[in-house]
């Protein structure tokens, strides 16, 4: 069957059906799917195998499931998306390990931090000698937390762990368990058969955590709140301290400063009585967001007092790192003298250094000649002031509406709905999605289950400096008006179910209201926080042109994230 044959009959454009076969089409949406399958009339097996590869992302759809799409639709092979010339920033993707994966694939090689990771290597190590850890990475934001937990999981699943992770996000910061949602939903999808199937007699309380689990399980036993809680705490240490005879486990929660009370305390839990079980704990924190009233400090001071919990504090590359965090995006060396332009102005902050590449290859400062990267006059190239005037000016680069579309998502959080955005920013699908997917080619966005996410939290909080007061408001007013609406059709006790997933695979950031709390909305931005030694410069633009964007932001301090 031809393009133009597969799109009139499934009533979609031809260029959606061209988009999808070459790969470049984000995974489609369900509604696609449906049109898709009933076009091709596919039924049983085949029916299914194409769904379940249709929605997988395309990065990490397997050949196989790549494959099954191809054949239905006939198209060439797909390959993921890539915001920069595919020489540039080399990918050397590792399969995510099954429980989990923090954040986007790496976009390349984990740079220096032996010492780092080496504390961490000791941390597994010890697990698999049966003595519990909780280890927690902290730094500045896009220091490269993240990163290093990212090849945690990696070494942990080559040591044969079960792997699960979760994330906090700020406007979640008051849905308890938030980030525990998330990875107890993949532990308990990786969790063997045996130790699953007791979950309902043994803890039954976990099922509280757990997405479509009936909620109404649990008889009224007029336990005091702090009664149900400690049981619910027992729950997840049973539940963990069992998976843990079969094979050790390993539990990551990131930006644990976004944590919410009741989670921190969890976590105190399970520090505390995984001591003699073979249980990986690592988390990661922003120090520059955590005071002395912060939960987080309190947490962390009790834990360092009972020996329970290692720090490791993660800090900008030298010079000799930035060099070679160069040299591996770019896949070459390049001069010394503009590898010093970058790390003068970045001061080997890695996600500046990123940011600042990618703004230098799309504004043609980088170019490639005779397959290799070359750069313009040294004195010529005008580098950002700051990781948000390098956000700022790599986002005005995209078209008018994908510009406003990332803006309006910026309101909804790190990670969002298509729906959701679809539903304050006034777009159609087509629209909104050609709008999405201009962000993702720009690797401003990458998808996450059926979400997207920003690519750091510092985009987001970027691009949302960039919206007028005015608009805030009003974005946040339609943001809310648009999750209560999702939420209270629920009925029930508002528990929601993690939205189609098996329980493997809960989409980070995924909405999720618990008994207490209902769905949280963005209330507020984080008070500005720049990297350090960032601040206080202007833009080097030496006469370069620029676009308006770039000149707003240029013109603003850039004392903060924030407006
Ligand atoms: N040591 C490193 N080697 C290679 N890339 C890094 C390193 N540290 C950070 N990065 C990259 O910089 C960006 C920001 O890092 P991330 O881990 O998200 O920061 P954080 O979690 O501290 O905010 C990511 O794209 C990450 O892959
Ligand atoms: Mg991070």
């Amino acid at each position: 069957m031809s393009q133009e044959e597969l799109a009139e009959r499934a009533s979609l454009s031809a260029r959606a059906i061209s988009d999808l076969e070459r790969g470049v089409k984000r995974t489609p949406r369900r509604d696609t799917v449906q049109l898709l399958v009933e076009a091709l009339e596919l039924s049983g097996d085949a029916r299914t195998a194409f769904v379940t590869a249709a929605r997988e992302p395309a990065a990490r759809r397997t050949p196989k499931q790549a494959g099954r799409l191809q054949v239905a639709v006939e198209g060439a092979p797909m390959h993921p998306h890539s915001s920069i010339p595919p020489a540039a920033i080399q990918t050397t993707p590792a399969p995510p390990p099954a429980g989990g994966f923090l954040g986007a694939v790496p976009e390349g090689s984990l740079i220096g931090r032996e010492a780092e990771f080496s504390a961490i290597l000791a941390g597994i190590e010890a697990v698999i000698q049966g003595s519990g850890q909780l280890l927690v990475v902290v730094g500045e934001p896009g220091v490269g937390k993240t990163r290093i937990s990212q090849e945690a999981t990696l070494a942990c699943r080559d040591r044969g762990f079960v792997v699960a992770t979760g994330r906090c996000y700020e406007p979640h910061q008051s849905v308890p368990y938030y980030p525990f949602l998330e990875a107890l939903s993949s532990l308990y999808g990786a969790a063997p058969d045996p130790v699953r199937a007791q979950v309902p007699t043994r803890w039954p309380h976990l099922m509280r955590l757990l997405p479509d689990q009936p909620s109404g399980a649990l008889p009224a036993t007029g336990a005091s709140p702090q009664e149900e809680q400690q049981r619910l705490f027992w729950a997840v240490t049973g539940f963990l301290q069992a998976i843990s005879e079969t094979a050790p486990v390993a539990l990551l929660l990131d930006d644990l400063h976004w944590a919410d009370d009741a989670s921190l305390e969890l976590l105190q839990h399970l520090a505390r009585h995984t001591r003699a079980h073979r249980v990986l704990l690592l988390g990661t924190y922003r120090d520059v967001e955590v005071g002395r009233q912060h939960r987080l400090g309190s947490a962390l001071r009790d834990l360092e007092r009972e020996r329970l919990v290692e720090r490791i504090p993660v800090r900008r590359l030298g010079h000799e790192g930035t060099v070679r965090l160069i040299a591996d995006r770019m896949g070459q060396d390049l001069s010394d003298e503009f590898t010093e332009l970058v790390y003068r102005h970045t001061d080997g902050h890695p996600l500046f250094v990123q940011e600042v590449l990618r703004t230098l290859i799309e504004r043609g400062d980088v170019y490639r000649r005779d397959g290799h990267w070359e750069s313009r006059e040294i004195a010529d190239i005008g580098v950002p002031e700051s990781v948000r005037a390098t956000i700022a000016d790599r986002a005005s680069r995209l078209s008018e509406r994908a510009q406003g579309a990332l803006r309006e998502a910026s309101v909804l959080g790190q990670a969002f709905d298509f729906e959701d955005l679809q539903a304050i920013a006034g777009l159609s699908e087509d629209e909104l999605e050609a709008a999405l997917e201009e962000a993702l080619a720009a690797g401003l966005v990458y998808e996450s289950g059926d979400r997207y996410v920003f690519n750091h939290a510092l985009t987001q909080q970027a691009l949302y400096a960039e919206l007028s007061k005015r608009r805030r408001s009003r974005l946040h007013l339609a943001a809310g008006k648009r999750l209560n609406g999702w939420r209270s059709p629920s009925g029930g006790d508002g528990r929601r179910s993690w939205r189609g997933t098996s329980g493997r695979e809960a989409p980070p950031g995924g909405r999720f209201a618990t008994p207490s709390s209902p769905v949280t909305t963005p209330r507020r931005c984080t008070p500005p926080r720049m990297p350090r030694g960032t601040t206080g410069r202007r833009w080097n633009w030496r006469g370069r042109s620029t676009t308006g964007t770039a000149r707003r932001a240029s013109s603003r301090s850039s004392a903060g994230l924030c407006g």
